[in-house]
């Protein structure tokens, strides 16, 4: 048996396939067109797994899908790939509306011809699972309850709304044409091998270089964080009890300012590793302009999958967030390949100049 997963050298695809292949004997098909955010380096602990056939390919590419799916038979599909940094959305958004929606859409027409023509035994085991964010339902203010499942799609971003529309399609394969979808919308996830361009590497990896640790506008938009292998294991129970045609929002249950995160961060730091002259890491924070679109607040109520798939995270923000600084502080030669992007040469060399 097997499982077919999308965008698997990402930061949550890569640490979903270590932690499976970890956990059980099933195999893993993971194909990832390999943009900026893959990194082949995530899975190097699985090198010569016969469980881990590792494809470079693009979701928007129907005839490889079909082909791997006609190939290996998976049980499931399981679709992280995306482009999903709210930042480049804004600069440039084409690639967000390529992958996320045109992707997803082309993975659904696969995924559905494949699983029409399956037996019926095998058919009612399928699972489309579709891997989605809180930031779909939009801002919060300071005293709204948090995001609901039945919440309405308010999305704010590029980035957003191509996930909301992902997350449309996906629900419309199901009450159309039948397909057995779930979707998860998980609030901000930090941990291992998180590429740094989001807010919690880029302030480890630019404290520990000496950088600016740039806090947009005043600093008291208020995110939700999951430490990422408690998304994962949420994964791994949505896939194997969740009902069909649900969405399961998924969440840490830690609402933080991200001056809050930043300052924290800082301290950690310089009681793990303090700066060689001494000064603190808070003295490299500085205010720059805000975000344009800036969303103030998500806030996840992940009281559904608790309550339906006995699912709750076993980090609290503390432990998450030792964990994850300690992991960067042990892993410079991962951070110095990111930043020089020599942990891109291996396809330079397997596939030519060709991306
Ligand atoms: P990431 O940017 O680290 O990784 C995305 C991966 O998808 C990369 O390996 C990239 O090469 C691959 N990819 C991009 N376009 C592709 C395409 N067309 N075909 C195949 N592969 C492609 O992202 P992440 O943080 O790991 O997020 C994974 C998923 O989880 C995304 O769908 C994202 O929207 C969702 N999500 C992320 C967070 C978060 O905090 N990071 C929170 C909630 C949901
Ligand atoms: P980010 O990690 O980009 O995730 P998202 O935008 O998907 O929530 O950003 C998290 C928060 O941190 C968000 O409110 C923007 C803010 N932020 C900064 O203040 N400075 C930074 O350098 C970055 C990357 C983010």
């Amino acid at each position: 048996m097997s499982i077919l997963i999308t965008g698997g050298a990402g930061f949550i695809g890569s640490n979903f396939v270590l932690d499976w292949l970890d956990q059980t004997s099933e195999s893993i098909i993971n194909v990832d067109k390999f943009t900026y955010a893959g990194n082949v380096e995530n899975l190097s602990a699985l090198q010569g797994n016969p469980k881990h056939i590792l494809i470079r390919g693009s979701i928007e590419d129907k005839a490889l899908i079909d082909r791997l799916i006609n190939q290996h038979s998976p049980r499931a599909i399981i679709n992280f790939a995306a482009e999903s940094h709210v930042d480049r959305s804004i600069h440039s958004p084409e690639d967000f509306i390529q992958t996320n929606i045109v992707g997803t859409f082309r993975l659904l027409e696969s995924a559905c011809s494949y699983w029409n023509n399956l037996h019926d035994s095998e058919k009612s085991k399928f699972r489309f699972l579709h891997i989605s964010t809180d930031e779909i339902y939009g801002s919060l203010g300071k005293y709204d309850p948090p995001f609901v499942e039945t919440n309405r799609a308010e999305p704010n971003s590029p980035y957003s709304a191509s996930k909301a529309s992902s997350d449309h399609l996906v629900r419309a394969w199901h009450h159309t044409y039948g397909m057995p979808v779930i979707t998860t919308n998980c609030s901000n996830n930090y941990g291992p091998y998180q590429f740094p361009e989001k807010l919690i590497p880029l302030t480890i990896v630019n404290a520990l270089s000496g950088k600016p640790l740039p806090i947009y506008g005043d600093g008291q938009q208020v995110r939700d964080w999951l430490f990422v292998k408690d998304h994962c294991t949420a994964l791994v129970k949505v896939l194997e009890f969740g009902r069909i045609g649900e969405t399961y929002n998924i969440g840490g249950w830690n609402e933080k300012a991200n001056i809050e995160i930043v300052n924290t961060i800082c301290n950690i730091l310089d009681e793990l590793h303090p700066a060689s002259d001494g000064h603190s890491y808070k003295e490299q924070i500085i205010f720059v302009a805000d975000r344009p679109g800036h969303d103030r607040r998500y806030a996840i109520n992940a009281q559904k999958i608790e309550s339906e798939l006995n699912w709750k995270p076993k980090e609290t923000f503390d432990s998450g967030i030792l964990k994850t600084i300690k992991w960067y502080l042990d892993n410079p030669v991962w951070i110095q390949r990111t930043q020089s992007g020599d942990y891109r040469k291996w396809l330079n060399k397997q596939y030519g100049n060709s991306l």
